[in-house]
């Protein structure tokens, strides 16, 4: 693996989930692997669990870590070719991009998508300039389209709580006030469609993802329906994806909460979110403080999935 972007790239699950287990129990097994290696962690985009996850694989794995936070402290970055530079941005990212390349053996970036352009945002156009031009083996910390990272995490966890082979696992939008991006459900639908788990989402008319990440999923715009006997429930907002409503947030309904109710309608299921969540829009405080809230094992699971990924890059490439 030169670079990882998304979780397509992890090959078989049942090796992936077995390298997952590996690391888990033997955290500091691999010391080795990263000594005189440094990890640059790139951030266009606010964090804490990805910054904190990321930031302890990488020392677990006796790497050197540098977190560069792109918006305090550093020149303010151009990021079209073409531009004439005569406003408030200092420093190109084709210069930048290389130079952050001198300095370390990988690169973690994490760069949203800005709608300003659905094309530019599925193309993937920050995160694949890194890959081009850094020289470095580079992986996402969530990119415009997808958190793979994320997803691994989200998939170990159901792995280790799934008390059936093929559990029935229900993707629900929920409301929330601002646009977020679909990088998270795009990614946890396309790390499902590699399962042959029971695979359903749930979103209000409008909100359908796109179909390359919908995959073999079965969509649905009855929460009630899709809930009927699921195993886990992954709530998540995101904003419209379809034509001219890309970024936009079409509807609050708070009819989409996931509440005690709504959990009812499931075979006693397990909830599951990526965090950060808004309480009380996306799931209700009895719901997300319940003994079958997963959040807190997602967001552990964290440091074991970039710690298999980083693992590998190392593996891979040194
Ligand atoms: N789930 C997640 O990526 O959290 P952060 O945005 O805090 O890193």
């Amino acid at each position: 693996m030169k670079h990882f972007t998304s979780v397509t790239q992890l090959g078989d699950l049942k090796d992936a989930f077995a390298a997952a287990k590996y690391v888990k129990e033997h955290p500091f097994a691999d010391k080795a692997l990263g000594e005189n290696k440094t990890l640059l962690l790139v951030f266009f985009n606010n964090s804490l669990r990805t910054r904190l996850s990321t930031q302890k694989a990488g020392l677990n794995l006796g790497m050197n870590v540098i977190v560069l936070d792109v918006n305090q402290g550093a020149w303010k970055l151009e990021t079209e070719r073409g531009v004439i530079m005569d406003g408030d941005k200092s420093e190109h990212l084709l210069e930048a991009i290389p130079v952050m390349g001198c300095y370390c053996d990988l690169i973690g970036v994490r760069s949203f998508a800005r709608f300003e352009s659905k094309k530019d945002d599925y193309e993937e156009v920050i995160l694949n300039q890194f890959i081009q031009y850094s020289g470095k083996p580079v992986f996402s910390m969530e990119a415009a389209t997808r958190h793979p990272l994320q997803t691994f995490a989200d998939m170990i966890t159901i792995e280790e709580h799934k008390k059936t082979a093929k559990p029935k696992v229900v993707m629900t939008w929920a409301p929330h006030p601002k646009a977020l991006p679909q990088a998270v459900p795009n990614s946890f639908a396309e790390g499902l469609n590699m399962t042959d788990y029971e695979f359903v989402i749930a979103n209000p008319e409008g909100y359908d993802l796109a179909p390359e990440f919908v995959g073999k999923a079965k969509v649905t715009h009855n929460q009630d329906e899709a809930l009927e006997g699921a195993d886990f429930v992954y709530a998540k907002n995101w904003s419209a994806y379809e034509g001219d409503n890309y970024g936009k947030v079409l509807n609050q309904d708070r009819n989409w909460t996931v509440s005690k109710e709504k959990m009812a309608l499931t075979n006693n299921a397990y909830f599951m979110h990526c965090l950060p969540v808004r309480r009380n829009m996306i799931v209700t405080d009895e719901v997300i403080e319940a003994p079958t809230s997963l959040v807190i094992p997602e967001a552990a699971n964290r440091v074991v999935s970039a710690q298999t990924v980083i693992k590998k890059l190392l593996q891979d490439n040194y």
